[in-house]
C-alpha cells in the first residue's frame, strides 16, 4: 500500500484530502502542529472512512523534530504539503510570523525529503499568486504579480523554492493553485473551522445565518463588476481534494510530463458576493442580515480560472455547483453548533 504524508492534514483542505486518499486505498500519515485545527479531526476522518490515519503532532519549523519523524517513518512514497498559515489580513499585521512559518516549514520538509530520497511533492498553492490578473479567465501562463500580502508572497516564494529545488535534484513536483475552496464533506463531520472571527466569506455567512455573528459586512459594492461586488471562483473542497489524489497518483505513476507542473483548480465560473448571498438564502431558507461597507484592502475585484489544463492533463473537472457548496457549508455549520454547544 503506497504511503502518503499529509502535512497540515487536520486542516480544512488537508482533512478532506486524507478522506479521498484513504478511499483510494492509500495509507496516510498526518503531521500537523494543531495551530489552526484540532486532533479530533483525526477521529472524524476515521468515522467517515473507517480507517484512523497515523497522526503525529509536529511543527515543521522544528528541524530536529521533523528530521526525527522521517527517521522513524520510512517508505513514504509522496508528500502533499498543506501546512501553512493562510489568513491574508493576519499576514499583513504579522509578516514575520508568516515568513518564518510558511518558508521554514517548506525548507525543512524539502531537506528531509532529499535526505530520505522522497521525490514526490504536491504543493498547496493559491490563485493569490496572480494578484489582480490582466485578463480573465486566468491561465497558468498568466504573469505572477507582486503579491498583495505577505501570505501571498510566501506562496510565491514557496513555488520558487520548489521550482529551483526541482531543477537541481530528482524532486518531482506539482503545484496546485486553488481558487476559492468552500463547502464541507457531505457527512458534515469535517469542514472549515476558522478559529475566532472568520476572515473568509462563507464561514462568516454561515455564522451570521446561525446567529453566531450579528451581521455580514459586504466589503464594497463599487467594483467594476455586474453588481459592484467582487467576483470569485468558488470550488467545492471535495472536488479540490479529489484533484490532489489525481496529482499524487500522477507523480507516483511517473505520468508527469516534466519535473515541475502547475495547475489551476477552480470551476471557471465567477460569482459575486451578492450572488453567493442570494444562493445561500435559497439553499438554506434563511434571510441573511448584511450591509454594504467600505472595500477591504488587498481585495482584487474579480478573478476566476481557466482550468483547461487540469481538465486535459489530469482529467479533473469540478463537479459540484454553488448550491451544493453552500448547502454543505450550512449543514456543517449546523453540525458544529450542535456539537460545540
Ligand atoms: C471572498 C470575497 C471579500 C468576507 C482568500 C485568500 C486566498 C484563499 C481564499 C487561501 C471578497 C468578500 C469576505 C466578509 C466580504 N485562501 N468578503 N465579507 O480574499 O478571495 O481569498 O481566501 O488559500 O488565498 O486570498 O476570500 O472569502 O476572504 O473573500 O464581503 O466578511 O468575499 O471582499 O470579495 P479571498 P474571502
Amino acid at each position: 500500500m503506497k504511503k502518503i504524508l499529509i502535512t497540515g492534514g487536520t486542516g480544512y483542505i488537508g482533512s478532506h484530502t486524507v478522506v479521498e486518499l484513504q478511499q483510494k486505498g492509500y495509507e496516510v500519515i498526518i503531521i500537523d502542529n494543531l495551530s489552526n485545527s484540532s486532533e479530533s479531526v483525526v477521529d472524524s476522518i476515521a468515522q467517515i472512512t473507517g480507517i484512523k490515519p497515523t497522526f503525529k503532532k509536529i511543527d515543521l519549523t522544528d528541524s530536529k523534530a521533523t528530521a526525527a519523524f522521517f527517521e522513524k517513518y520510512k517508505q513514504i512514497d509522496g508528500v502533499i504539503h498543506f501546512a501553512a498559515f493562510k489568513a491574508v489580513g493576519e499576514s499583513v499585521e504579522n509578516p514575520l510570523k508568516y515568513y518564518h512559518n510558511n518558508l521554514f516549514s517548506l525548507i525543512n520538509l524539502l531537506d528531509c525529503m532529499k535526505k530520505n530520497q522522497i521525490n514526490n511533492i504536491v504543493f498547496s498553492s493559491s490563485c493569490t499568486v496572480y494578484g489582480e490578473p490582466d485578463s480573465l479567465p486566468v491561465t497558468e501562463k498568466a504573469s505572477i504579480k507582486k503579491a498583495l500580502s505577505p501570505y501571498g508572497n510566501t506562496k510565491q516564494i514557496c513555488e520558487e523554492i520548489i521550482t529551483d529545488t526541482t531543477k537541481t535534484s530528482s524532486l518531482q513536483s506539482i503545484l496546485l493553485r486553488y481558487f476559492n475552496p468552500i463547502g464541507a464533506h457531505s457527512s458534515a463531520l469535517i469542514g472549515e473551522l476558522p478559529l475566532g472571527i472568520p476572515n473568509n466569506l462563507i464561514p462568516y455567512i454561515t455564522q451570521t445565518a446561525i446567529g453566531k455573528r450579528s451581521i455580514l459586512n459586504v466589503y464594497g459594492n463599487d467594483y467594476p463588476t455586474p453588481d459592484g461586488t467582487c467576483l470569485r471562483d468558488y470550488l467545492h473542497v471535495v472536488d479540490l481534494a479529489k484533484a490532489h489524489v489525481i496529482a499524487i497518483d500522477r507523480l507516483l505513476e511517473n505520468k508527469n510530463k516534466s519535473a515541475l507542473e502547475v495547475f489551476n483548480l477552480g470551476t471557471g465560473n465567477g460569482f459575486s458576493v451578492l450572488e453567493v448571498i442570494k444562493t445561500f438564502e435559497k439553499v438554506s431558507g434563511v434571510k441573511l442580515n448584511y450591509k454594504i461597507v467600505e472595500r477591504r484592502a488587498g481585495d482584487v475585484s474579480q478573478i476566476f480560472s481557466d482550468c483547461e489544463l487540469a481538465n486535459k492533463e489530469l482529467g479533473w473537472k469540478a463537479k459540484l455547483g454553488l448550491d451544493e457548496m453552500l448547502s454543505s457549508s450550512w449543514k456543517w455549520e449546523n453540525y458544529i453548533n450542535k456539537t460545540t454547544k
